[in-house]
């Protein structure tokens, strides 16, 4: 692997070995930066994902009046280990409008609870967030009484000015199988008055659910209705962050696609709404092994995951319930697809247009780039693989995922391939680069 300022290369790998530490879980991170920084007390926080991603909703958690005290500095990646001590649900008015630099789950969220504090406040993004429907979360907590207004170009978009005001419980039925949405209206019901609740048309992560137990908020799942129930008081209570499995999944088919590849991932979340990845690996013959550390440790599930190079790689179709919980694994599932036999379907999936960058567009534009045989349609794609791939210069959208994605598929093409916009990966996995030289040498 090879690197300049925003670039990074790979090359045909002779066999991926070795063991890495899964860093922090992305989904997890942010909405621990959130509750923690609301809450009474202290908590020790290990294993935060110090992406830029995370460190800004952080930041954003610490203007309105978490103060944070670094415990453990890992060199050439961050702060993991802090204590969080938080506001007490009385948070002051930030001094300046809140980053939200390049993550849909941060301004999301965060607006989620800033519609109900009471003091004005503007969230703001890169060029991709500030591209991003924002109309999903401003609609229902609109319904709740919420004055929020998209100052973006683009309708519907950031900056996102928002006037705190005291908001009204609602019932809400998801259009999108989306846990960001999901989650910006169950912040809000923290704040609000009696019950909240949202359907949800299909399963999606639960971390926040599951953190409303760590943290003694009241809620309850019913089937697809999860609901909360508020004022809530937030109790502070020390956690560790279970290894994000949308990290591990470059590994799981990094090594499935590289001959003589045995690698061990460990500290990996094993949270069902987030495994499905490894479901469809499987169905394609990938030979992984997990071993479960724990079935619940502070509410979410983690193990070690080993992986080998399988005899052969088979096509699947993704179930469409599958999808909201893998959707994040769509760009490097593509690519594992290019190596198995046979057409594998990603369908019932155009909610990937509306990520960091147009995945179904970025994935089977680099796909195809790069020799894969690929159709594209409204709502996925389909890629039938053995088409030997080969290397080139890749745009990498500023999207770390396509970034990440194209990088593995150089493992095992002829020659070099190059992607620009690398610098994105730090949005989600700083380090991925030393663990890809660690596993290549
Ligand atoms: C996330 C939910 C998903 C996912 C994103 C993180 C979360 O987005 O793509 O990376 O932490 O809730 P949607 O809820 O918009 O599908």
């Amino acid at each position: 692997m090879t690197n300049s300022a925003h670039t990074l290369s790979t090359r045909r790998t002779q066999g991926l070995r070795g063991t890495i530490t899964i860093p922090g879980d992305k989904s997890i991170s942010h909405r621990v930066a959130i509750l923690g920084g609301l809450a009474a007390g202290r908590m020790t926080v290990k294993n935060y994902l110090c992406s830029q991603d995370c460190l800004n909703t952080l930041r954003a958690m610490q203007q309105i009046g978490a103060k944070i005290t670094p415990l453990r500095e890992t060199p050439g990646y961050g702060v993991t280990d802090f204590i969080l001590e938080g506001c007490c649900m009385q948070p002051q008015a930030p001094a300046q409008d809140i980053d939200c630099g390049n993550s849909g789950t941060g301004m999301r969220l965060l607006a989620g609870i800033l519609a109900a504090l009471p003091f004005t406040s503007k969230l703001y993004g890169d060029a991709s967030l500030c591209s991003r429907p924002m109309q999903r979360i401003i609609q229902p907590l609109s319904l709740m009484g919420a004055d929020i207004t998209a100052l973006g170009e683009k309708p519907g978009c950031a900056p996102l000015l928002i006037r705190g005001t005291r908001l009204q419980p609602i019932h809400y039925n998801l259009p999108m199988a989306s846990a960001q949405v999901k989650s910006a209206v169950l912040l809000a019901g923290i704040f609000a008055e009696g019950t909240t609740s949202v359907t949800q048309p299909a399963v999606t992560r639960d971390h926040t659910e599951r953190l409303y137990a760590h943290f003694g908020i009241p809620y309850t799942v019913n089937g697809l209705i999860i609901s909360t129930t508020g004022p809530a008081d937030i109790r502070a209570k020390d956690i560790t962050v279970p290894g994000d499995i949308s990290s591990a999944a470059f590994w799981l088919v990094a090594a499935t696609i590289c001959p003589n590849s045995d690698i061990t991932l460990l500290n990996v979340g094993l949270n069902e709404t987030r495994t499905a990845v490894i479901d469809v690996l499987r169905r394609m013959g990938a030979d992984i092994r997990i071993t479960l550390r724990s079935a619940e440790h502070e509410g979410e599930p983690y193990g070690d995951i080993s992986v080998r190079t399988p005899a052969r790689l088979v096509a699947t179709d993704i179930l469409p319930e599958e999808i909201p919980n893998l959707i994040d694994e769509i760009p490097i599932l593509a690519v594992a697809a290019a190596f198995a036999e046979g057409t594998t379907g990603i369908r019932n999936a155009k909610e990937l247009r509306v990520k960091e960058s147009d995945r179904i567009a970025t994935t089977a534009g680099n796909l195809r780039r790069m020799g894969a045989n690929v159709e594209e349609y409204e709502d996925g794609i389909t890629v039938t693989g053995g088409a030997p791939l080969h290397g080139c210069a890749l745009p990498g959208y500023g999207d770390h995922r396509i970034a990440m994605s194209f990088l593995i598929a150089g493992l095992n093409a002829e020659g070099t391939t190059t992607l620009d916009t690398a610098d994105a990966i730090d949005t989600s996995y700083p380090g991925f680069a030393s663990h890809l030289a660690k596993l290549s040498r």
